[in-house]
């Protein structure tokens, strides 16, 4: 990948000055502050209209000064840093009370994760010489889809010059956001999955020699674990492979437009009703590449409702279920209600 290294240098001294910049990482698209600037932090958080108390995620150039940041680093962590950074993996831990609770909205952890993303790694490299943090949540307003291209933050965020610059990187490898692992309360709670994603609880598991749990009620708070999250506009609708004939057909009689998003080869004639559709690929990593660019195009065709064949169970499709039944929360109850 070309990297333009004068945009680097511009967006390390515009984040040095306070302002905000947007950077791609393999995951998703990152909305970048200073993570040591309390008011370059509060702009995240307005911009993205994002509750204050909702922790955001620091990134840095690599595991190395990992102690500036987090009090205690158990052995698990430097073993998963080893292994899978840099890269999707974000690991909760006790902040250092060096650090501004503003960071962390108000917990006494900080997540942290180091990008492997060609140009977040130059970025991070630049700014503060390498030994900054960059606190960035998904460049998106608060509830939306994520955005794993350059054109999609634009579209979120318009022309708002309190985003100050959007550097480009292309389309987002891994498409979904980051595995957060709770590594804080190990020693009491052993380790807790806050949020799956491409790093699995079995590739954990290989790792550290124990599966990680659920969250519980006492884990921290993260966004990302909302019931209703990750939502396009158009409702989406999660169906099984085999409910999706009858869907299809009770939906077309009630003259409803269908934008389907499937990965089953469906015979012509039952796809025939159908409005829009697109196949989505049939391994979990090009699915979850694709997932978030798919689900905005089909809610800018104006469709009544995104249908959505739920994809196969499996430790390597959790981060993508786990996204799509969040997008689908606040639709759950249409198509009774529709086909009743
Ligand atoms: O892949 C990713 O993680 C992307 C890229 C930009 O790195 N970032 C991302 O950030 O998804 P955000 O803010 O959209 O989601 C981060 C999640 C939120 O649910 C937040 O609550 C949680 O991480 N989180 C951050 N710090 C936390 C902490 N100290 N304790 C618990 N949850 C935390
Ligand atoms: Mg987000």
């Amino acid at each position: 990948m070309n990297i333009d290294i004068k945009a680097i240098h511009r967006a390390a001294e515009t984040l040095e000055s306070g302002k905000l910049v947007a950077f791609p990482t393999e995951t998703v698209y990152g909305l970048g502050a200073d993570a040591e600037n309390p008011d370059a932090l509060g702009l995240i958080f307005t911009l993205k209209r994002r509750p204050a108390t909702h922790p955001l995620i620091v990134h840095v150039a690599s595991g190395e000064n990992l102690s500036y940041w987090a009090d205690f680093i158990p052995d698990e962590a430097q073993k998963l840093i080893q292994v899978f950074w840099p890269g999707p993996l974000t690991l909760i831990l006790k902040r250092s009370p060096r650090i501004s609770a503003v960071v962390s909205g108000g917990q006494d952890t900080i997540g942290v994760r180091c990008p492997s993303h060609p140009v977040a790694q130059a970025l991070l490299s630049v700014f503060k010489k390498g030994k900054g943090g960059i606190a960035a949540p998904s460049a998106n307003l608060f509830g939306n889809v994520s955005p794993t291209k350059a054109q999609h933050v634009r579209d979120e965020f318009g022309q708002d010059s309190r985003l100050a610059q959007i550097l480009d990187g292309g389309q987002s490898e891994v498409g979904i956001e980051s595995t957060i692992l709770d590594l804080s309360r190990i020693n009491t709670h052993g380790p807790v999955l806050l949020r799956p994603g491409k790093i699995s609880a079995d590739d954990i598991a290989s790792v550290i020699g124990k599966r990680p749990d659920k969250a519980d009620k006492a884990a921290p708070r993260a966004s990302g674990t909302l019931l209703s999250h990750y939502a396009p506009n158009t409702p989406v609708v999660l169906a099984l492979t085999g409910d999706i004939p009858a869907v299809l057909n009770g939906l077309h009689k009630k003259g409803k437009r269908i934008a389907l998003m499937h990965y089953s080869v469906f015979p012509d004639d039952m796809l025939a009703s159908v409005f829009v559709r697109f196949e989505m690929p049939a391994f979990s990593a090009d699915y979850s590449h694709q997932l978030y660019a798919v689900l905005r195009t089909l809610d800018e065709k104006g469709a009544d409702m995104i249908l959505v064949e739920l994809p196969p169970l499996g430790s390597e499709w959790d981060g993508i279920n786990d996204r799509l039944q969040r997008a689908a929360y606040d639709s759950r109850d249409v198509l009774k209600t529709v086909l009743s």
